[in-house]
């Protein structure tokens, strides 16, 4: 298997959100990265995602015009297969499907060279499963990333039951030579480590509004001004030390039992589910997004997110 250092060719397969935006990434850094997608026009809403993300970023102040166009110009796209065959390093994010992935890797990795590194950014699919489908399954490993990935710091690095140890340390060092912040999940679990405690959030989130006790957006008001905030700066164990754990003790041997214990998605997000209300990208959620909402949202997200990693993890 390739070692970090010998990683230069990245090839992602997905134009779509996460890896217009991976791309960047790597590009960013100086590796040579290929978008592979099978649709033509995923590979033009890829090559506007990143023209929008760039000209955000060079708004910002964030990157000069001249490592913007360096950026640009390591990125190239491709609706050929046969860009598996000369890839060092392979990132699958294409839909969040367990048969289109096992499909899609039974090919590619039949394609791809014996010492390439193949990772897969499903969002909490079991990697194991996945790599029934993958040859020479011990150089495959999940690679989650975070919505937008070329702002945000944290990358999952799962290992599947046939993942090599020596594999798990490359995809470890390759999120650092882009200047991530990788952390290990062991065992396979599914939704990862993210996935698990925003959907233990959520459920709670979901609760208190079916129960009335607060509306949509004093719930999303309580995590921006209060919890939000703090874990931005300290997770929940250094919460309950820095609280003290005797008092983190009483209060969870009376509030627990009265939280959401649901194993089903509660009904507000069903409802609108079953509406076809998917959020930004339908143009209503649990906010309404008409005339431009949805730009100005993401717009928004985006110049916050930059504002909260800069000032705590200086340049990105
Ligand atoms: N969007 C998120 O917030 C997020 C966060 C973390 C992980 N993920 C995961 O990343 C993956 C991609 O998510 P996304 O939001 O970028 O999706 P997306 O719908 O924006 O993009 C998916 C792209 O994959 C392409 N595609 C579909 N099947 C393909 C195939 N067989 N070969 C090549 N290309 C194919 C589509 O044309 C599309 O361009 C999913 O597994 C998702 O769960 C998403």
């Amino acid at each position: 298997m390739l070692k970090t250092s010998d990683i230069k060719k990245i090839v992602i397969a997905g134009a779509g959100i996460m890896g217009a935006s991976m791309a960047q990434i790597f590009a960013r850094f100086g590796y040579l990265v290929t978008l592979y997608d099978i649709a033509p026009e995923s590979v033009e809403k890829g090559k506007n995602l990143v023209a929008i993300n760039q000209r955000a970023l060079l708004d910002q102040g964030e990157v000069s015009e001249s490592l913007s166009s360096e950026t640009v110009s390591r990125i190239s796209y491709t609706l050929k297969k046969d860009i598996f065959r000369s890839a060092d390093f392979v990132i699958e994010a294409i839909v969040e499907n367990m048969q289109v992935k096992l499909d899609f890797w039974r090919e590619m990795s039949g394609l791809s060279r014996d010492d390439a590194v193949l990772t897969t950014n499903t969002s909490g699919l079991s990697i194991t499963e996945i790599s029934t489908a993958v040859r020479k399954p011990e150089r495959f490993c999940g690679m989650h990333w975070v919505n937008p990935p070329h702002i945000v710091p944290l990358v999952e690095v799962i290992g599947g039951e046939k993942t090599a140890e020596e594999t798990v340390k490359v995809v470890y060092d390759v999120a650092l030579s882009v200047h991530k912040h990788p952390v290990v999940v062991h065992g396979d679990p599914q939704g990862f480590l993210l996935n698990r405690l925003q959907y233990a959030v959520l459920r709670e989130a979901l609760h208190i509004v079916e129960k009335g006790y607060a509306s949509v957006s004093d719930v999303d008001d309580v995590m921006k001004y209060g919890l939000g905030m703090r874990y931005a700066c300290i997770g929940p164990f250094e919460t309950v030390d820095l609280g003290g754990l005797d008092t983190f003790f009483r209060v969870g041997s009376y509030l627990l039992a009265d939280l959401s214990d649901a194993k089903d998605v509660l009904e507000p997000l069903a409802k609108l589910y079953r509406e076809g209300a998917y959020g930004t990208k339908s143009g209503k959620g649990f906010y309404d997004y008409a005339n431009n909402g949805a730009e100005r949202a993401i717009e928004k997200r985006d110049k916050d997110f930059l504002k909260v990693a800069k000032c705590l993890y200086g340049d990105l």
